[in-house]
């Protein structure tokens, strides 16, 4: 058996042009522009790529984009100053700092200043804590993404064994407590598995869905999964250089082995990532609706 390929980036395309009209709609009928700050400290080059990207959709969707480059000796003060005169902005709706932040600056206290309204990312307190009692309000975006993949794939959720592996706030938590939840799209049994996992293959093996977030390229092999799994790839690992200088990606899953054995499968690069970028838009327009009291 050959996988079905899970197309993020066609997936993708379809809700930004829905966004894109109601973005115009907005406008149109109701004066609202949607407005979104990404906020980069340092130089970190994959940073200032996705930085990039946020940025360049922002603006192809209608949507107002500021962009904040700060240098990598910024203080925590200065950080959180420039958050209060964010979150007090009117033409921002959706405030994004770029994670990881340099190692003198204290992560939890930055997301912790980021207004949860205006936390379209999902990492604040109050935004996890809903969540996490079934009562989501602004969703991180990949584990949001990956829920959409895989509503769009046809996949069975409910009752389905769920195995997630890794446990970052950004992805492996979060996308546990989404297919969790008592809701459509989710009610799944769940496994996390993470570097202390006693025996990795024994819960791999019995995923009917495998999300991957390890960090490690092409981690998971095929005598890992069982027949029929649909594996979704998180990760993007930089393996090489072609000799034009361009980036050569592989994932945490070994695709070419695993895809003869899974039911789908999502390719990195093209799966999972643009769906990251696609759900940030979306949670920015709820923003701004909230904001505008049309919702
Ligand atoms: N770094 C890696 N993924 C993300 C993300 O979704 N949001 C932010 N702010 N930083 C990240």
């Amino acid at each position: 058996m050959t996988a079905q390929l899970i197309k993020g980036a066609e997936v993708a395309r379809e809700i930004r042009e829905e966004l894109k009209k109601e973005i115009a709609e907005l406008k149109a009928k109701h004066n609202v522009v949607p407005g979104l700050v990404t906020v980069l400290v340092g130089a970190d080059p994959a940073s200032q790529v996705y930085v990039g990207a946020k940025e360049k959709t922002s603006q192809e969707l209608g949507i107002y984009s500021e962009r904040y480059d700060l240098p990598e000796k910024t203080s925590q003060k200065e950080l959180i100053a420039l958050i209060d005169k964010l979150n007090k902005d009117p033409k921002i709706n959706g405030i994004l700092v770029q994670l990881p932040l340099p190692k003198h600056l204290n992560e939890g206290e930055v997301l912790y200043a980021i207004d949860p309204k205006k936390d379209v990312d999902g990492f604040h307190p109050v935004n996890v804590g809903k969540l996490m009692i079934g009562q989501p309000d602004y969703m991180p975006c990949t584990p949001a993404g990956i829920q959409q993949l895989l509503i769009h794939s046809g996949t069975q959720i409910e009752g389905a064994e769920v195995v997630v592996v890794g446990r970052s706030n950004i992805v492996g938590k979060p996308i546990a407590n989404i297919l969790l939840q008592k809701a459509p799209g989710a009610n799944a049994t769940v496994t996390i598995c993470h570097t202390r996992t006693r025996d990795m293959t024994f819960h791999t093996r019995r995923a009917d869905i495998l999300i991957v977030a390890a960090g490690k390229p092409k981690y998971i092999t095929a005598d890992m999964v069982k027949e029929g799994v649909v594996v979704i790839d998180v990760g993007v690992n930089e393996i090489g250089r072609t000799a034009e200088g361009k980036r050569i990606l592989c994932g945490d899953v070994d695709f070419e082995t695993v895809k003869e054995k899974a039911k789908a499968i999502t390719p990195v690069p093209g799966g999972v990532g643009p769906m990251t970028i696609t759900m940030l838009m979306m949670n920015t327009v709820r923003a701004a609706k909230v904001a505008a009291g049309l919702t």
